[in-house]
């Protein structure tokens, strides 16, 4: 199963035409879903206004060297190791959710494209990376809900209530996991149901590409945007308006006011609020 294109079986009942013509749909919908949510939130308009805030309380000025290098240790660290999470649990469920799906995604356009009947036999690799990237969705994803979000570890809510908050991680989950469930059958020859679990597959991915403007799936391409607009204030010194952090090392520092109950404290002062997680439910 893990190595059969699952599309080039389905030509026989769906056109190629037809299921190219969906992933264009598709593709349309997250264009037009981010480019309204941009407009609707004005969050092009906020973040344009910021920057130019933050360029006139810039303390020094970022050269296009410096950008450009800072540009690159975000695409490195936020983008590419999803290095803004500080929980390593949360770190490493993003990192599967994340080339899961892109790995899914590349993979069933490349299979419908330029694989789409058995005539056009797809090499190996390709069903692989998509069982695989399905996968990968899958673990990072269930982890993810069932033990790592807010809802349940912190706030001590049951797995399964569920908020519109919910749609982008259900409807992503909904669409690998029934991808493969309908592969599997497929695999299996069980017509009745494997026709069942395309349908709810191809309900949910409709659902994940067309609620853009509801969901957080826009986080994808906003994220790195602000990642580095957040590195940009550090490097020129505005700081979003927000104090230098206080360095009791510093005397000017440990004069102030607000650090008067802390002057004699020692530096460590351990774990603080890290010292246990909340989980007293
Ligand atoms: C294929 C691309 C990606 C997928 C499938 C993906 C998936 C997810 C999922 C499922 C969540 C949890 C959302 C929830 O709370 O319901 C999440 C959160 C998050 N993602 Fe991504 N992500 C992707 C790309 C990125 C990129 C490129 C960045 C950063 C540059 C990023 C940064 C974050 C951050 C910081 C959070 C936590 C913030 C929050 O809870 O609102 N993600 N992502």
């Amino acid at each position: 199963m893990i190595t059969t294109n699952p599309f080039s079986e389905l030509s026989e009942f769906i056109a190629p035409l037809t299921m190219q013509i969906y992933v264009i749909l598709m593709v349309l919908m997250v264009v037009g879903g981010t480019i309204l949510d941009t407009v609707h939130k004005k969050s092009a308009k906020y973040f344009f206004e910021n920057s130019k805030k933050a360029q006139k309380n810039a303390k020094h000025s970022v050269s296009s060297g410096e950008k450009a290098s800072l540009a690159l240790k975000t695409v490195a660290n936020e983008v590419l190791t999803s290095g803004e999470f500080s929980n390593v649990q949360r770190r490493i469920s993003h990192l599967f959710i994340m080339y899961g799906f892109i790995f899914f995604v590349v993979a069933t356009a490349i299979l419908i494209f330029a694989y789409p009947t058995p005539a056009t036999p797809a090499p190996t690799a390709l069903p692989l990376l998509w069982h695989l990237g399905a996968l990968m969705v899958c673990f990072g994803g269930y982890w993810f809900w069932f033990f790592i979000r807010v809802d349940v570890s912190a706030e001590g809510y049951p797995w399964y209530r569920l908020s519109r908050a919910d749609l982008f991680i259900v409807s992503l989950l909904a669409t690998t996991t029934f991808a493969l469930i309908w592969s599997a059958l497929q695999a299996a020859s069980v017509a009745g149901w494997e026709t069942l679990f395309f349908v709810l597959f191809i309900t949910a991915s409709t659902v994940l590409f067309s609620t853009v403007l509801w969901s957080k799936f826009a986080h994808m391409f906003f994220k790195p945007a602000a990642a580095f607009q957040k590195r940009v204030t550090k490097a020129d010194g505005s700081r979003e308006n927000l104090p230098e952090l206080a360095d009791r090392n510093n005397p000017a520092d440990r004069d102030r006011h607000s650090m008067e109950l802390l002057k004699d404290a020692p530096m460590d002062m351990g774990l603080g609020i890290k010292r246990e997680a909340p989980r007293h439910y």
